[in-house]
Formats: C-alpha cells, structure tokens, sequence
C-alpha cells in the first residue's frame, strides 16, 4: 500500500533543485524552497511560483517541523553544516532526501544524526536532462535506498513514489555505499574523463596531421554521440555485428594495445581509492575555485572548444537565415 505523499519542502535552489521543484509541482506536489536569508535565489524561487522559507525565519523552524519530507539539494560538501544548522527543528518522523550518497558516506552523517531518517533518491542524469524528459513525457534513471531509516519499508515506498512523481523510470534498490562509489567512479573512469579528454585527444592527433577542423571536430565530438546512442538502442553485440570490418580491424588493434590495456589498472586504482576513502582525504584539500578555474582556462584555449563555439555561432546563424527566409 502505498503512502500518499502530498508535499516536499526542498533545500536550495540550484540544478536539481529547479528541476525537483518543477517536476513534482508538475506532477501535483506542494513545493516548498528553503533557503538562507541573504540568497540570491529568493526571488527567482518566489518568481518560480515556490513558496520560500529562509533558514534564519523563526516561521522557518515552525514550518521545517510540519515537514514530513525534506529534500537537500545543495553541494554535498554544505549537508553537514546544513544538518547542522536545521537538525533542532526537524521532526524524527521527517524523511530527508538526498541525490546523491556522497555526503552521507563521507561525513558518516547517520552516526552523527542517529534520530534522523536519510533516504537516497539518486536520478542518474543531468538536472538540465532531467526536466527536459520529464516535459517530453520520457523517463532516466534512477536509484533509491531507505537505507538509514527507522521505518524501512514506509520510507522505501515515500521514496519510490517520489522517483515517479520526478519522472523517474522505476528506480533500483542499492545502498548508499553503491550509489556513492558507483558515481564517483563513473566520473572518473569515463564521463568527465575518458570521455571529453579522449574526444580532445583525438580531434588534436587529427588537427596534427592538419585534417580540416570541422571535418574531424565531426569524426570526434558528433560521432561520439551518435556511436553511445546506437549502442544503447541496440546493444553492444548488435553494434559490433554492424560496424564495418576497417571499424572493427582498428578498434581492436587499438583495444589490443599496451596503453589501451592499462586502463584496467587505472580504473582499478580509481576504485580502490574510493572505496579505501583516500578520495575524501583528497577532496578534503582541494581548493575547487582554483581546479575548476584551472581547467576552464585549459578548455576555453583548447582548439575543439573554439570549433565548437564557431560552429554552434555558424549552426544559430543558419537557423535564424532559415526562420527569416520562412517568414519573409
Ligand atoms: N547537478 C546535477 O545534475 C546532479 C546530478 C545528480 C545528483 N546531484 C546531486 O544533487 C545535489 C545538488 O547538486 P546541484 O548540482 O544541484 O547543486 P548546486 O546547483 O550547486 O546547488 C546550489 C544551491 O545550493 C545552495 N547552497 C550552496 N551552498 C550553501 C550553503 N552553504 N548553505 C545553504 N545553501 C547553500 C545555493 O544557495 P543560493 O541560492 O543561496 O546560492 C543554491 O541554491 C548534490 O547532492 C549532487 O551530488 C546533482
């Protein structure tokens, strides 16, 4: 049987935030945001249609304590302060939410709270992605675990109720520690890694050998995208059962390498550091104003990030000469 959830009162107003509180309004929640009292956010929640409590109110206190579900939707490294900060005025029969496990496996936040229930509902998909499917009625996944709740399988099916209320298809049941791991790996080992850097890579090596730049901008970044696409629509063996034999002569002579071979020990270091917590340790020191203006500073000067920007400004620029020509 499940329960009825009726109303969320969401904390922060950044990326999953804004797409949280659009889908389950959408999907006929009462959305209420919680934000500091000098946010810039305030008016774009209050803009958004949103209800807005601010942490300092004393109203704040009163409301938070009505809250029966309580999604945290800020960066993982502030859940602690914020717990910290809120902790005296949530109910114990509350539900907090997370997206993501990484707070509560690297602060251990359940020994800290143990009056406290934590649920996880981790989308895996971009906030961005995640609006854009709910609003064509098309679902991503996603993960839930009710894992440090005092009521196990009331909280498993608030939190499974919600993930359809999000858009969500019918999520998988893991653990925290599954979630966490499994994400920060798959950073790692592929999707802002190998991924973008082995494009880069790629696109540079052609531009080497002075290979026209929209010629192999389109070998690296556009067929990229069309090659995951085919492969998730029709599997890994179908894929290599169509490719042509030049394809699959040269994916395997490069698969077959020495260097394409020690990723098996990189992403095997990449894990253990996760699981063994010297990733916390690492985060911990990282100044990330310095790293992320670092690494845009290397993007913006970096060729296939120019080609990218001429050839998005020439894409617009057809489009509107299209929608004139219409018009005229
Ligand atoms: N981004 C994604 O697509 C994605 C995907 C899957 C899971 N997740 C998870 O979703 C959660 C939210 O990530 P996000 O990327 O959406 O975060 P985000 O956009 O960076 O969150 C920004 C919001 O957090 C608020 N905030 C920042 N520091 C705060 C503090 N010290 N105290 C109170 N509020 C604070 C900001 O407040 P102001 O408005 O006042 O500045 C803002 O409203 C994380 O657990 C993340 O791992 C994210």
């Amino acid at each position: 049987m499940m329960n009825k959830i009726s109303s969320i009162t969401i904390i922060g107003y950044g990326s999953q935030a804004k797409t949280w509180a659009s889908n389950l309004s959408d999907s006929g929640l009462n959305v209420r945001i919680a934000l500091r009292s000098n946010s810039p956010s305030i008016n774009l929640a209050t803009n958004h249609g949103f209800q807005v409590l601010c942490f300092d109110d004393e109203e704040y206190s009163n409301d938070i304590h009505k809250s029966e579900l309580i999604a945290i939707l800020t960066p993982d490294h502030t859940h602690l302060e914020i717990l910290n900060k809120v902790k005296g005025c949530i109910s114990k029969d509350a539900l907090i939410v997370f997206a993501h496990g990484f707070s509560v496996k690297k602060e251990n936040l359940p020994s800290k709270f143990p009056f406290l229930n934590f649920g996880l509902l981790a989308p895996k998909a971009i906030a961005s992605e995640m609006r854009e499917l709910y609003i064509k009625r098309e679902k991503f996944p996603g993960a839930i675990s009710p894992e440090y709740c005092q009521n196990q399988q009331s909280s498993e099916e608030k939190l499974t109720e919600l993930s359809k209320s999000l858009g969500m298809s019918p999520p998988s049941k893991v653990t925290f520690e599954e979630e966490t791991v499994c994400d920060l790996f798959s950073e790692q080992s592929l999707l802002c890694s190998l991924l973008p850097y082995g494009i880069r890579y790629a696109f540079e090596a052609l531009r080497q050998k002075n290979i026209h730049s929209e010629m192999a901008f389109n070998e690296c970044l556009y067929e990229s995208k069309l090659i995951i696409q085919t492969i998730e629509k029709l599997g890994f063996k179908k894929f290599f059962e169509i490719i042509s034999p030049n394809a699959l002569y040269g994916g395997q002579k490069a698969y077959a390498s020495k260097e394409f071979q020690s990723l098996k020990s990189l992403f095997s270091r990449l894990i253990d550091d996760i699981s063994n917590r010297k990733f916390f340790e690492e985060v911990d020191k990282t100044d990330f104003n310095k790293l992320r203006n670092n690494v845009i500073d290397d993007w913006s000067n970096s060729e296939i990030n120019q080609a990218w920007e001429r050839f998005h400004q020439q894409s617009r620029e057809q489009s509107n000469e299209a929608l004139d020509n219409k018009k005229a």
